[in-house]
């Protein structure tokens, strides 16, 4: 048992739809949510910097005293967590993939779409995945340009988002696709302009957050580190943007907008 916190990494609003999912899962575990706002998005910035800032941004986890560590960030991920694991052996780390193996697993039209960041798209395991399970189908992958940078200005509902939002998707659904994979944690916060976009095809939209939440739960039961039960939970939000960043990290973390699961 422990009651120290999680700490939960982004490089900016993106993770807070990991957090979402965590807070309401586990309820009785204290968050520490660090959203870097100094430097993103990450997306096109290169595997070197990406590594040395998901460094900086652990460390600052660590001094706050936390038991796990998610990286929220599926740019992160794919630049830095090999790294991340050999800097901090005992640190246990949860990491974000695209959802390509269940998209692949559940098309029926055998066309998938993934939109997701440059480097994410750029990353060693992502292109195994696709090689393993995209046999005999169609991956399309698009960069979700513009769309990070939505989530950040508050813009998720402005009428220029979903201009971006269809450049992306409506060659996606031109080909047929039955599924699309939401591979940034950014992407989730446009869920209303997305299913606006694909609405009525009969298309499902997917993302990483309850997986990740429950190799979180699996990863606290094997090293012993849940909080225990009746543990006041207490939330933190940490930036390298400054008080004013963080101050809207904790507004949009429990504001609930655009998050499915707490609608
Ligand atoms: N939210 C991030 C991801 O999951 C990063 C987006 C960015 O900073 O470009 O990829």
């Amino acid at each position: 048992m422990s009651d120290a916190p999680i700490g939960i990494y982004d490089s900016g609003f993106g993770g807070l739809t990991v957090w979402r999912e965590i807070r309401h899962a586990l309820p009785n575990e204290s968050l520490v949510y660090l959203g870097d706002g100094k430097n993103c998005p990450y997306g096109s910035l290169s595997e070197e910097r990406v590594t040395e800032l998901a460094d900086a941004s652990v460390r600052r986890l660590l001094e706050e005293g936390c038991k796990l560590i998610v990286v929220a960030c599926n740019t992160a991920t794919a630049a830095a967590i090999g790294r991340l694991r050999e800097t901090f052996p005992s640190t246990p780390f949860v990491g974000l993939e695209p959802a390509v193996k269940p998209a692949c697993l559940r098309t029926r039209s055998g066309v998938v779409g993934v939109v997701a960041t440059e480097r994410s798209l750029a990353g060693r395991k992502f292109l195994a995945t696709v090689a393993r399970y995209g046999v005999g189908k169609r991956i399309m992958t698009a960069v979700g340009r513009g769309w990070v940078e939505a989530v950040e200005a508050g813009a998720e509902a402005a009428p220029e988002t979903e201009e971006r939002v269809r450049e992306v998707l409506d060659p996606i659904i031109a080909a047929g696709a039955d599924i699309i994979v939401l591979g940034c944690t950014h992407y989730p916060f446009l869920r209303p302009v997305i299913e606006k976009v694909v609405g009525g095809r009969g298309i499902e939209v997917i993302d990483s957050g309850a997986a990740v939440e429950k190799r979180v739960e699996s990863l606290l039961d094997e090293y012993g580190l849940r909080a225990p039960e009746g543990h006041a939970a207490a939330y933190r939000f940490l930036s390298m943007a400054g008080r004013e960043y963080c101050e809207r990290l904790c507004r949009k973390a429990l504001s609930g907008d655009g998050c499915a699961r707490e609608k």
